[in-house]
């Protein structure tokens, strides 16, 4: 454990507050079957209904008129501690049967202490990190009167111009899956009445990642094979781990809603995974069913989510609206509406709101944002950066006070865009320390030029809702002198740190990008700045991989530190000064440019692949690998990693194989690698990846110390879902296994699964 976990467990501990012990599932059970033989239709019809605190839609109910008339069981897009004891009061004191609601908001990286991006935390390869920071959102959240959060997010995406990536983990099942697991882990713990967890919801359910054209909410075809080897895997974890609750997705998938498709609701997630919590809808998805020109009209859209397995209609109203005729038409028996009724229920006795349904806005006010959440958000960032090029060393800078360092671009002094979306409503971002401030806090002499400014070309309801006030653009003549400043500065400092890459609702919900180039004249000043002697290290800022080919040639140094966090500033100033050494990896390949995209590791091989002679599969005008590849990122130590064994050539159908490697930091400087086991299986009932990642430790070694990684491959990591028998698999098969640092690792042994 480091030292800032160890602190923070102290104070988790210290400062918890007494609540009865987590009430047994029989007893919930009969807490549910007692409130719902009280409950008429119109009361279990709105423990359906979640509403919406935002005014959203001119039409839509105000939170205040549904909950004195029992017509909501959820409230969610209010984060204030203040209005939420408020509405809750309404519910306990003004309606007949004192039903507490359940609040749910996006806390995806943090509430009022905002951590990285989700991508970010994915590329820290870090798992009790992950889990630790996810613990804090939760202890914040919950102090607030937050009980849901809609997330993890654990959507395969393999198509950076979709602007949803950066909530994700990448384009790895098998990372994904970790992830889903550490996040439900953060979130939930053992205990959801503990007053420091909460609910988490895995979404959105299924195949959101893979919008055709990375358009957002756009369909997706997806095969069953890639369905269950490559998109599913997430979220099973989560439903393992124990996740409380799902979200329908948008989209279409294969053609049939995902708010509506009997095959991810039923056949999938009640059948096969025999999931008992509930489902909701995402914002607006049910009453959407009809513009997918799936449902005729709003009756049949609650008709067709209901009976296909949605519980919770998220704020379209359509569930309050229409239900009630359904079931008198008897075309929704009643039956079914209790079964949809009792896992809300459930939910709220385990939560322990029945008997603490409020909150102490003073002890809120205490927990959010307080030091040892931030010294958390910092270790997170440092742990989520990745070193994508150190050319002769580049990096580490010198602390040399007499030295000036030019911090250049549209990103260096920015607050909102550390943070990305869902970075909590009614958040401060004066809160947040810019990369200029974490330098200067170094004792540095720094002087900032913004040269560039970005902006969308299109804007969404995002901006307004998360993105604040928009800056006023420049002048032609303006944006010139600032450009030409921040030349000239560059060539009057020491040292030049670019801050470049996106603002942070450039990659999120509605942001898709049809270019991976950098937006607005940022390209142009790297070159311009790159042209002056003096060093220059680029620090990227960003939520999808953007084009590098020019700077992967020209720059020294590309540190990725994404969209850090409240932290970021500091985080960012300790890993340019050596004070954090960066040991994360890349959660996605990092393609050239737009053209080669959809691009992943594990694909599967042509018959003619690019390293044959003769035919080849490949473009003609550039490699089809990646600029860097998946599980890619640099250190300031140097490490070897050696002396692959495998315990036995053979291992038997069922059986467990252990494989072990030795990695050395062979450098003089403490630092982490993250060690990586990648298989191929030869041959079998389908072509299987040319490599799969199936197994990763980061591992901290202190200068020149040597540890042994294990790894054990099982049932789990030799099977796969064959779409000719429509079943998972596991094959009498010869086996490639690589160990090593990114997804390109040398070290080869094979092996054999025998009956
Ligand atoms: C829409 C998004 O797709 C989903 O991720 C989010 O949880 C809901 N809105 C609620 O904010």
């Amino acid at each position: 454990m480091s030292k800032t976990a160890v602190l923070l467990f102290i104070l988790l501990s210290a400062t918890a507050v007494t609540v009865p012990a987590a009430e047994s599932e029989a007893t919930v059970k009969a807490r549910v079957d007692k409130l719902l033989s009280q409950m008429t239709l119109d009361e279990k019809i709105g423990q359906l209904a979640q509403v919406g605190g935002l005014a959203f839609l001119p039409d839509a109910p105000k939170p205040e008129e549904a909950i004195r008339k029992g017509q909501a069981g959820s409230i969610l897009w209010v984060s204030d501690a203040a209005r939420i004891n408020k509405l809750q009061k309404m519910a306990m004191e003004e309606t007949r049967l004192k039903i507490p609601l359940i609040f749910g908001l996006d806390v995806i990286h943090g509430y009022r202490t905002i951590f990285p991006m989700p991508l970010a935390m994915a590329a820290s390869w870090d798992m009790g990190m992950i889990e630790r920071v996810q613990a804090v959102a939760a202890r914040e959240a919950r102090a607030s009167g937050i009980s849901w959060t809609f997330a993890p997010m654990v959507d395969i995406a393999r198509d950076p111009r979709w602007g949803r990536l950066v909530e994700g983990a990448g384009e790895d099942p098998y990372l994904g899956a970790a992830v889903a697991r550490a996040q439900v882990r953060g979130f939930q713990g053992t205990d959801v009445s503990s007053p420091d967890r909460m609910l988490a919801c895995a979404k959105h359910f299924a195949g959101y990642g893979a919008a055709d054209g990375g358009r957002d909410y756009d369909s997706a075809y997806i095969p069953e094979e890639q369905m269950w080897n490559v998109y599913l895997p997430p979220f099973q974890a989560a439903r393992e781990a124990g996740v409380a609750t799902f979200m329908a997705a948008y989209m279409d998938l294969n053609d049939v809603p995902a708010t509506g498709n009997r095959f991810l609701l039923q056949d999938v997630l009640r059948k096969a995974w025999k999931f008992d919590g509930f489902v909701v809808s995402d914002a607006f998805s049910v009453r959407d069913l009809t513009t997918h020109g799936f449902a005729r009209d709003a009756k049949d859209a609650a008709f067709r989510a209901f009976t296909a397995g949605v519980n919770m209609d998220m704020a379209s109203g359509v569930y309050q609206a229409h239900l009630a005729a359904l079931v008198k038409e008897g075309k929704v028996p009643t039956a079914t509406i209790d079964a949809a009724v009792r896992p809300i229920l459930a939910a709220k006795f385990r939560l322990g709101l029945f008997e603490h349904p409020y909150v102490d806005e003073a002890r809120a006010q205490r927990m959010v944002g307080a030091a040892e959440h931030r010294k958390a958000a910092r270790e997170a960032a440092q742990r989520s950066a990745v070193l994508l090029r150190n050319e002769g060393g580049a990096l580490p800078l010198a602390k040399d006070p007499a030295k000036t360092i030019a911090v250049i671009g549209p990103l260096g002094d920015a607050k909102r865009d550390l943070l990305t979306m869902w970075s909590g409503f009614d958040l401060d971002p004066s809160k947040t320390v810019t990369i200029v401030e974490g330098i200067r806090g170094k004792g540095a002499r720094v002087e900032f030029a913004q040269g560039v400014q970005i902006a969308k070309t299109y804007s969404s309801m995002f901006d307004q809702m998360v993105g604040g006030p928009q800056p006023k653009a420049w002048t032609p003549e303006q944006a010139d002198a600032e450009f030409r400043k921040a030349v000239e500065l560059a060539n009057r400092a020491d040292v030049v740190v670019l801050a470049m890459g996106e603002l942070a609702l450039m990659s999120a919900e509605l942001a898709s990008q049809s270019s991976l180039e950098f937006p607005g004249r940022q390209r142009e000043l790297m070159e311009a700045v790159a042209a002056t002697s003096n060093p220059v290290v680029l620090v990227m800022l960003n939520g999808r991989p953007l084009n590098l080919v020019w700077a992967s040639r020209h720059i020294p140094a590309i540190l990725e530190v994404w969209h850090p966090g409240t932290e970021g500033g500091n985080a960012v100033a300790d890993l340019l000064f050596g004070d954090a050494n960066p040991g994360g990896k890349l959660p996605v390949s990092w393609p050239r440019d737009a053209g080669q995209i959809p691009i992943y590791y594990a694909h599967n091989l042509t018959h003619q692949p690019e390293t044959a002679a003769g035919f080849q599969s490949r473009y003609w005008d550039q490699p089809s690998k990646p600029l860097y590849p998946f599980g890619h990122g640099l250190s300031y130590s140097k490490f070897a990693v050696s002396n692959l064994r495998l315990a036995a050539e053979a291992v038997k159908l069922g059986g467990t194989l252990e494989v072990m490697a030795d990695v050395e930091n062979t450098s003089s400087r403490d630092g982490d690698e993250v060690v990586q086991l990648y298989i191929h299986q030869k041959a079998g009932k389908a072509s299987r990846p040319v490599r799969q990642l199936k197994g990763f430790e980061r591992v901290a070694l202190k200068a020149g110390e040597k540890k042994t990684v294990w790894f054990t491959l099982g049932k789990a990591e030799l099977s796969y879902w064959s779409g000719q028998d429509r079943a998972w698999i596991e094959e009498t098969e010869s086996f490639d296994l690589w160990v090593g640092t990114d997804s390109d690792a040398r070290l080869h042994a094979g092996f054999r699964v025998v009956p």
